[in-house]
């Protein structure tokens, strides 16, 4: 029944749209949605690359078939064992059961591991490639981008890149497939969140499998979420590049916590300072409101971080406080930074906030503002001013003194 997209010769999209979950790992909203992505590659042998959310394995196995009719599969390639991609191994199994699954060797303990599954099994190693007939298969081993088994598939054949998780994003495929089938303008925003969420962490090991693949002649990129990049691959790889190096762009977050608006009015303060000092991007989000995916998105994006905080039972207000170790789980370097804070008879937020700074290793503005109670005209200035500061801070390359030290 379905028609599935060739995505290059004898290389079919057999992937699936999830617009039922509300949050990706529980935890990340899904506005747009998200696709698991899996691809079959029908040669003398057939492959299969990754699987898909085993809540969708019956309508995958009916796009499989319909490609594949009688014809059964040999090789299932697994790129990745999270299970919104393994999900569906052993139902593959079930109706394949003469397939013989590939990964690594850390693929092949999460397969026991996960699913209790040790036979029909191909152990490969960095470099080693798998014959299907016209298609021959280079294995290349990324760990850590994101999980410990990691690894791409490149054809060497059809020049097309099977990259697991990497180069995805959040949104689903509606209609096309291709990148130079649709607008892709809002995926972009969905693999900058996507990659400061999931990937994050992980910059050391993302700019590896980076110089890894750059002696390839990667045409197209087939990654298990979003759109497959064809027309636009170095923008994708531009992106990942960009993200795990930690280079913000010119910009800045003013991210703060308030319970009756004074810190807010702070917050308003530092931004009219971050414009009056001439930076144009700069991004505010309330905590309480904001989802935190979407505040890591901004503060993967840029440069200037400020963050705001009243405080809260002699400590941190508890929004802030579960944002810093968000931040902090992700490693993120390179940071410009500034703080304030507010309180009403023991000021606690800002000495923290200094001291979080610092053990992320941020330049941080040595300037800044504590107000008690309401804000007054005076520290409206200063609020001013602080963000004056990281105006000029975020001109000041890293390599010379600070201006503001
Ligand atoms: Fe899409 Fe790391 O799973």
């Amino acid at each position: 029944m379905y028609s599935n997209t060739e995505i290059a010769k004898e290389i079919y999209y057999v992937g699936v749209n999830d617009r039922i979950k509300h949050k990706f790992e529980n935890m990340l909203p899904l506005p747009h949605g998200v696709s698991y992505n899996s691809y079959l590659i029908t040669d003398d042998k057939i492959a299969l690359i990754d699987t898909v959310d085993v809540c969708y394995s019956e309508i995958f196995i009916d796009k499989i078939k319909s490609q594949l009719a009688d014809r059964t599969i040999d090789y299932l390639i697994i790129n990745h064992m999270e299970p919104d991609h393994s999900g569906s191994i052993s139902f593959i199994r079930k109706y394949y059961p003469n397939i013989t699954v590939v990964g690594n060797k850390k693929t092949l303990e999460m397969l026991e591991g996960y699913y209790g599954i040790d036979d029909n099994t191909l152990e490969i190693t960095d470099g080693e490639t798998l014959s299907l007939g016209r298609h021959q298969l280079q294995f290349h081993l990324t760990p850590m981008v994101h999980w410990p088994e990691t690894m791409m598939t490149f054809d060497v054949t059809e020049n097309v890149l099977f990259s697991g998780d990497a180069f995805g994003c959040f949104g689903t495929l509606d209609g096309g497939v291709i990148d130079t089938q649709m607008n892709t303008d809002k995926y972009w925003d969905e693999m900058i969140r996507y990659y400061a969420n999931i990937v994050g962490k992980y910059g050391s090991p993302v700019q590896k499998a980076l110089q890894k693949l750059t002696p390839l002649d990667i045409k197209i990129i087939c990654s298990t979420h979003g759109p497959v990049w064809k027309e636009q691959v170095s923008k994708a790889v531009d992106i990942y590049d960009r993200m795990s190096r930690y280079e913000g762009k010119e910009g800045a977050v003013v991210v703060y916590g308030s319970m009756y608006g004074n810190t807010e009015q702070m917050a308003e303060a530092v931004a009219q300072g971050l414009v009056t000092g001439g930076v144009r991007n700069v991004v505010m989000h309330n905590v309480s409101k904001s989802d935190a995916s979407d505040i890591l998105r901004d503060i993967f994006k840029y440069k200037g971080l400020v963050i705001g905080c009243p405080t809260y039972c002699n400590e941190l207000h508890p929004e802030i406080d579960s944002l810093l170790k968000k931040i902090e789980i992700r490693a993120i370097k390179k940071r410009e930074f500034a703080y304030f804070g507010s309180f009403s008879w023991a000021g606690v937020a800002n000495k923290k906030l200094a001291e979080f700074g610092e053990k992320m290793k941020w330049r941080t503005v040595n300037f800044t503002v504590e107000e008690k109670m309401g804000l007054k005209e005076n520290n409206y200035q200063s609020c001013i001013q602080l963000g004056k500061k990281v105006a000029e801070l975020l001109k000041t390359p890293e390599t010379s003194e600070p201006a503001c030290h």
